[in-house]
């Protein structure tokens, strides 16, 4: 059995609050404030709409398996997943950058310089990229620390304010790729939801800043 009820993948945390605010300018009658501290389930009838809340770097996961029909991912996250979903619009909200930082005045002379990261493929791939042959470490946040207790020489990381960087005496070296918050789709509810799905595009796209 079909239902033309809409899944909706929303990450937890800091972009939650940005991406329904948006949804409520598009205007989707949601309620006004939601408290999601411990929810991870939200049903809204009156819309047909459900959403899934998610850490940020599963809402892919969710979407790719069909179990969210759409969801809002980090470009971070897509770019390092690469999963098989549609990216459909550019919220141009949560925008920030990954950049190469690292202690200041020091230069990538070692035979494999380490680095850093919790986005290893995109990591790899921009060393690759400029033809640096390059040591990976893999980590899963506080990445800041690696280059200040001697883990590795550069970090590839969010940068969104620099307050991080500032505060850990840390500078950027390279500028990677800008990111944003993006929407995306599972293919199948893109074709089966089509309407319901194109509609909200059209609606969100207005409201973009
Ligand atoms: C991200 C990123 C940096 C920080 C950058 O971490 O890994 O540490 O934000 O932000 P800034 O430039 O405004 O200082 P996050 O807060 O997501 O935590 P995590 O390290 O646990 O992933």
């Amino acid at each position: 059995m079909t239902t033309n009820q809409l899944t909706i993948a929303m990450p937890k945390g800091r972009i939650f609050e940005e991406a329904y605010d948006m949804l409520i300018d598009a205007g989707f009658d949601l309620p006004k404030t939601m408290d999601i501290s411990r929810k991870l389930m939200l049903e809204i009838p009156g819309e047909n709409i459900r959403f899934i809340l998610a850490k940020p770097t599963d809402v892919p996961t969710y979407v790719e398996h069909g179990v969210a029909d759409i969801g809002i991912a980090g470009k971070d996250t897509l770019l390092e997943q690469q999963r098989k979903v549609h990216e459909l619009l550019d919220l141009k909200i949560s925008n920030c950058h990954i950049a190469s930082a690292g202690l200041p005045q020091t230069k990538l002379d070692d035979i494999a310089p380490r680095i850093a990261t919790k986005y290893p493929n995109i990591a790899s791939a921009y060393y690759r990229e400029i033809g640096e042959q390059v040591e990976i470490i893999a980590l899963n946040g506080s990445i800041e620390l690696a280059p200040m207790i001697g883990l590795a020489d550069r970090i590839v990381d969010i940068v969104s304010t620099g307050q991080t960087l500032k505060e850990n005496g840390l500078v950027e070296y390279d500028y990677i790729t800008a990111v944003s918050s993006r929407l995306i789709a599972n293919p199948a509810s893109y074709r089966m939801k089509n309407k319901r799905i194109t509609d909200l595009v059209r609606r969100l796209k207005k409201c973009v800043k």
